[in-house]
């Protein structure tokens, strides 16, 4: 997407799109788009009837499209809603409603009113940044493995006028930034979106190889070998059951500032959960090629953290194995000894996620000391359960962590929602025959649960665990009631917010 910052009013430009956004029709009368009096009065009398034959009512999710009676192009009107709920992320949604509508329509080039997308409650900087993210995230598809194609969206250009005249500067660092973000988030999607067959563990490592050359990031893959050598039994053990050998991918931007913190982000990497032997039932298992979002979000945040420069030196480790019954699977009752020499009783093979966490948390605390840790992971459906598709779990005892992760959400609109972490949940992972057990074969708190396992692992380090199961794709199922800039598959659900956090994370006290 290209998103140029124009100083000139939109309806000046030669866009094949002129968006202007519209509230519901309060006291003022703002809904014409402005120069339009001057310059069209056709297009002006065709709004103004729409208006008054109620065809127009600024509700959310309403478009409106005029074809300009001098041919040059379209007006776009796209509702807000009431101004008194405006947020940002209303614009991310209009945007992506619109190049959404517009696709397959020969729109290549759309111009977005800035002025009209601002209010009290959002600045031109924050509604910039919105419509970088709707524009950019809504026009995504994946196509890969298609041979046709509509054809959509190719340039959203942002156009100040006027009133924003004075703000270019602002508004263009906000957009160029928001782009490099938004773009990671495509990149992000389409290796989540890869199906197992061609995403294997040692693909995703050479994936981290190639990010690590074009970033200037160290790179380190840890083979099955290397792996056995360093006591990783949780990875060999999930991953015992596949062709596909598992891989441990450590990735390290060196930070922007010497005072910057390190921030350590680990992700699980299934690239393929069937469940092992404890196979999962048969419908919709094909979903499972998800179950490598968070390592892949953390290859995203890897990316966005050295493109953007942030402070903070950050430490990547990505848990990849594949869950597969075979006759060379791990099985339930067996017990495995991890990374930190703690074990592992298994009761569940499903529970595989925790398992190669255990290995990368325990290698990353141990190796790197950092100075805080985030884990990505679609671990539970106990997540989704609790908060749906569109919100991640948030679990940590860590109060700035959860301050600062909380208030990064904010700013991206991608919901998360703290959830606590008691004794009762650590009791409740306690194994009889080991340290810990993968399973509680109890279905209460699962997603809870699973943190009090994870926990174990982190040697004291601050830590903040965000279990991603229902937001990292769009199940095709609820797929209705999500946002229009989520698409199908794979959201990249992580990146934009940890990123944001990781901009603004303090220097090292
Ligand atoms: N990958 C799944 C969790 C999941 C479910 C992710 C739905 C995305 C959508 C995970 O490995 C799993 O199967 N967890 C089990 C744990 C249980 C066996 C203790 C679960 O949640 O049922
Ligand atoms: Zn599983
Ligand atoms: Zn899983």
């Amino acid at each position: 997407m290209k998103v140029p910052v124009d100083r000139r009013d939109a309806l000046d430009a030669a866009a094949d799109a002129i968006v202007s956004g519209v509230f519901e029709r309060g006291e003022k009368d703002d809904t014409l788009p402005k120069g339009l009096a001057r310059e069209e009065t056709a297009s002006r009398g065709l709004i103004s009837a729409a208006w008054k034959r109620k065809e127009i009512r600024g509700k959310r999710r309403e478009l409106t499209v005029f074809h300009r009676p001098d041919g040059r192009g379209r007006i776009v009107l796209v509702g807000l809603g009431a101004r008194g709920r405006f947020e940002a992320e209303t614009v991310r949604r209009a945007a992506a409603e619109v190049v959404k509508a517009l696709k397959g329509k020969g729109a290549r080039t759309v111009a977005f009113r800035l002025p009209s997308f601002c209010a009290d409650s959002v600045t031109a900087e924050s509604a910039a940044r919105a419509l970088v993210d709707g524009a950019t995230l809504g026009a995504y598809e994946f196509v890969k493995y298609r041979s046709t194609s509509d054809g959509g969206v190719e340039e959203a250009a942002i156009h100040l006028g006027e009133e924003l005249g004075r703000e270019e500067a602002l508004v263009k660092k906000a957009a160029a930034d928001e782009l490099a973000l938004a773009e990671t988030v495509v990149w992000t999607r389409d290796i989540a979106n890869l199906p197992a067959d061609t995403a294997t563990p040692e693909r995703l490592a050479e994936v981290a190889r190639g990010l690590a050359k074009e970033f200037g990031l160290k790179v380190t893959v840890f083979d099955e070998k290397k792996l056995a050598e360093m006591g990783c039994g949780g990875l060999l053990a999930v991953g015992g059951g596949s062709a596909h050998p598992p891989r441990l991918i450590v990735l390290e931007y060196p930070g922007g500032s010497r005072r910057g913190r390190t921030v350590a982000i680990v992700g699980k990497g299934i690239t393929f959960d069937s469940g092992g032997i404890s196979l999962k039932p048969g419908a919709r298992m094909g979903e499972m090629k998800f179950d490598k979002c968070g390592a892949v979000a953390t290859l995203g945040i890897l990316r966005a953290a050295a493109t953007l420069e942030v402070a903070p030196r950050v430490v990547g480790v990505l848990c990849c194995a594949e869950n597969l019954p075979s006759g060379s699977a791990y099985r339930p009752g067996d017990v495995v000894r991890t990374f930190n020499g703690k074990t592992i009783e298994v009761l569940n093979t499903d529970a595989e996620g925790r398992v190669v966490l255990a290995d990368g948390l325990a290698y990353v605390a141990q190796q790197y000391k950092p100075d805080e840790i985030i884990d990505l992971a679609t671990l539970t459906g106990a997540e989704v359960v609790a908060l749906g598709d569109d919100t991640a779990g948030l679990v940590t005892a860590d109060e700035r962590l959860a301050q600062g992760l909380l208030a990064a959400s904010a700013l991206t609109g991608e919901p998360i929602w703290r959830m606590p972490l008691t004794d009762f949940h650590r009791e409740m992972v306690k194994s009889d025959v080991a340290d810990v057990r993968n399973s509680t074969e109890i279905p209460v708190a699962g997603m809870l649960t699973a943190a009090a396992f994870l926990e174990t692992f982190v040697g004291g380090v601050p830590w903040a665990h965000l279990d991603i199961a229902g937001p990292a794709y769009t199940n095709v199922l609820t797929r209705r009631w999500q946002p229009a800039y989520q698409g199908v598959g794979a959201t990249g659900f992580g990146v934009r917010t940890v990123t944001r956090y990781l901009e603004a994370a303090p220097p090292r006290s």
